[in-house]
This record gives C-alpha cells, structure tokens and sequence, in this order.
C-alpha cells in the first residue's frame, strides 16, 4: 500500500503586520467532520456517492487515503469534488501498511469504532501532536462491545485486531464528545442489538444527520441516541457546507476592526456548531444571517459581521461543546472587548491538538494582555495587543487566532510553527490577505 502519510513536515512562520479591517464576500473550505464523515460513510454505502464542497485539508485527506487503502474506489478531489464508490458494509479489505492519520484526532477516533467491526487487524498512527492525546475515551467503550484494542499508555498508536463480533451496548459518555459519540454509533452498525449512547450536553450530530441522510434509522430521545446494528447505507450526494470553524476567523476579525463589513457565504449553521454565533452576539457582535437553507440535512446560511464594540462576557456553559473549536479565536474577541470574559467548563480545551487554554494564555500574555488560565478555563481582561513573537504549538487554530490578532495590533506579530494551517483551512493566508489583512509566509 502506497504511505497515506499526507501533513506537511516543512515548518512555516507567520509575520502579520498590524492593522486593516476586513470586507468582502468569500466563501471558506469546506466543513471537516462532514468532509471526514462524507467518506467514511460514502465508502460503506451500497452505490456511488458524490461529494462536493469537500475540504482538501489535510485531516480530510488523511482520511480519504486510509479509505484508498482499504480498496475503496475514490475519484478526486478535484475543486471539492469527490466520487466514492461504495463497497458496502463489508466490503473493506484489510490495509497493507499502518494507517497514518497524522494531526487528525476525529480521523482516529471515528475509525477505532468503524475498524472494530471489520474482519482483520490494523494500526493507526499519528504525528507528534496526534500521538499524545488521549485515546481511552473511545478504546473503554469499544471494549465493552468486545473490540479487542491495544493502545500506547492510552494513547496513538492504537492496534486494532480482529474480533469475531461486537455487541450493542449503553454508554454514558462522561464528556460532551461527538468524537466518542460517532466512534460508538459507527462501531455500533456492526453490533448486535441497538447501541446507544447518551451524552451529558448535545454535541455536533452530523453522524446521525448522515447515517439518516444514507437511509440508516437513527432514534433519539432526550439527550440519548442509537441504532440497530446489522442495516445497510444507500449511497446518496453530500453537498458539504463551509466550515462554521473556518468562517469564524474571519467573524472575529470583523468583530475586533472597526469598519469591517464581511459576509461568509453557505456556512453550515446546524444548531450544534453555532456557539461561536451565539457568544459573539452576547458579547455585543453585529450578525445576521440570510439566505438561510437546508441542503443534504444540514442547515446552512450566509453569515454577515459588521464591526460593533465588543464587551467581556461570562461565557454560558451550555455554549461550550456547541463552540469547542472556536475558543481561540474568541480569546481574541475577548482580548479586544471592553471589560473581563471568564469562561469555565472548558477542560477539553487542554486536550486538543495542543493544550489551548495554555497556548492562548501565553501567547496573550507575550502580547500585553491580562489572562489568566484556570484548570477548566480562562480570565481575560480586554485590553491594548501589542506585538511580539508567539508559538502556535503546531496547533492550526491557535496560529490562524493570532494571526486575526494583527488587525488590532500595535506592531508586528511573529508566529511560529504554522505549518499545521493545511489540516483544515488550506488557503488561508490568501485568503484572508485577500479580506484586508497582512500576513507573509515565510518558511523556516
Ligand atoms: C469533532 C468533534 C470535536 C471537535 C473536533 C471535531 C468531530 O471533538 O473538537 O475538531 O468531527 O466529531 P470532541 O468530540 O473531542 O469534542
């Protein structure tokens, strides 16, 4: 099997000069748990599925390449375009080599459940990053089912051997993780009887919205979901909507520049992913949404921001899993508001693809603001930015949050280690240079 190694090892720095404001009308790359889920389930399904608006990040094509390498036949992408030729349930055939997810955590953890099920044994790696965050989450419920997984002290790389079959369980998931989530309903098709699973806070849905989409019944009640294992997929067309995580860099931008006046179009607004929309207006932001439809299951809609002044807020935690991948960047709403933001109940931010709350919390404070980490969250207080050099621990949404930083800057910002931008908005730096703002990068 050809390497399915696809992140970049080549190191990139950032230099934002300061100022700007941002106007336009653009659209960002497309949605990275759809576009992952796009080609898991589209590889399972009976038929062919076409993709379009699929994110030609890395993750997203980590993932098509293990699919690849299980002898799925996948065309593209080609401008978002992908052609999957479904296999059926049972129509994966074993890899040759280990998997290699490289920065991608949902890559990981949605295949432990969907590999559980399959006939043969497989490894998963990860890079650096990958290879440190935690992975029992998912391994303890799927050995409940009666999967049969060996994992590095609870971490990447995870083997998987074969197992003659799963069986349904009940889970209570002790953490909002629609990662867990997914991993359980995916390992859960292959089981026998009806797998659920019960969350403590309603997490991102897109699995159910898909399984459902592909014909596959999916019951919820309350805060619980399952399924029956043993049903079939039907291949159907996905039209993957661009990234609310994405489109939230350049909301922020426009909330922190006075004179900004952006629109993001055809953004996936399901309810589940709209905390960023919901803390911002709280916190004083001008938006409004138009052209709001529903395509493929998915709510979408054109997202206008015109600066207003923000004001610190005590974030709701009912917000938080409903924001969880937007935090950085509304570290620096908050750093640029009038007053203090306080969030709490926001510990699986230290278990990202770095550990954001302390990330964040130095690299604001380099810049001359006053925050302050708590174990489950962080202490803002608004204030003046300043310039210096900051290190996005390869984190993709910590290098593209400072680099919003700039257009309220007293000079320059250097950030370090921006490589890992390509894992979910490739593009970015043209395009947001493109919106009004300075970015040079520079390799090294
Ligand atoms: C994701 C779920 C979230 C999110 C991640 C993508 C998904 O992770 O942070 O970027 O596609 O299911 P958790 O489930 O760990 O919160």
């Amino acid at each position: 099997m050809e390497s399915t190694d696809v992140s970049s090892e080549a190191s990139k720095k950032y230099i934002v000069h300061p100022g700007g404001k941002v106007t336009g009308k653009v659209r960002v790359p497309g949605d990275k748990s759809i576009s992952h889920r796009s080609i898991m389930l589209g590889s399972l399904a009976e038929g062919t599925t076409e993709v379009t608006g699929f994110l030609e990040g890395e993750d997203a094509l980590a993932t098509l390449a293990v699919f690849r390498g299980m002898g799925v036949d996948i065309i593209g992408p080609d401008k978002g375009k992908v052609t999957i030729y479904g296999v059926g349930m049972h129509g994966l055939k074993a890899p040759t080599s280990s998997l290699n997810l490289g920065n991608s955590g949902t890559s990981m953890r949605l295949l432990s459940g969907l590999l559980a099920g399959q006939g043969f044994d497989v490894t998963m790696t990860g890079d650096k990053s990958l290879s440190s965050r935690p992975m029992k989450r998912v391994t303890d419920p799927l050995a409940l089912m009666g999967a049969k997984i060996d994992t590095t002290d609870g971490k990447p790389p995870l083997t998987l051997h074969k197992t003659s079959s799963l069986k349904a369980i009940h889970y209570d998931l002790p953490m909002a993780s629609a990662q867990v989530k997914s991993c359980l309903l995916l390992a859960g098709l292959y089981a026998e009887g009806k797998t659920s699973v019960t969350e403590p806070a309603p997490t991102r849905d897109h699995t159910e919205r898909m399984l459902e989409g592909m014909g596959y019944q999916v019951e919820k009640e309350g805060s619980t979901v399952s399924l029956v294992g043993g049903g079939k997929l039907t291949a159907t067309n996905i039209d993957v909507p661009a990234d609310i995580s994405s489109a939230t860099f350049f909301m922020v931008a426009a909330a922190i520049a006075p004179g900004s006046d952006i629109t993001l179009e055809h953004v996936g607004v399901n309810p589940t992913r709209i905390g960023v929309i919901n803390i911002l207006q709280e916190m004083g932001a001008n938006i409004t949404l138009t052209n709001e439809k529903v395509t493929g299951g998915e709510p979408v809609a054109d997202i206008r921001i015109q600066y207003a002044p923000l004001k610190g807020i005590r974030i709701p935690e009912d917000q938080v899993p409903l924001a969880i991948d937007e935090f950085p960047a509304l570290f620096i709403a908050a750093a640029c508001a009038e007053g203090q933001t306080v969030l709490t109940g926001a510990e699986e931010l230290r278990v990202k693809e770095s550990d954001r709350i302390q990330v964040m919390a130095d690299g604001l404070t380099t810049l001359g603001i006053d925050a302050k980490p708590t174990e489950d969250g962080i202490v803002i207080n608004g204030g003046v930015i300043g310039s210096g050099e900051v290190d996005s621990h390869s984190d993709h949404r910590i290098a593209m949050s400072f680099a919003i930083a700039g257009l309220q800057a007293g000079g320059s910002i250097q950030i370090n280690d921006c490589a890992n931008v390509a894992t979910s908005f490739p593009g970015f730096v043209d395009l947001a240079n493109k919106v009004g703002l300075q970015i040079e990068e520079i390799d090294g």
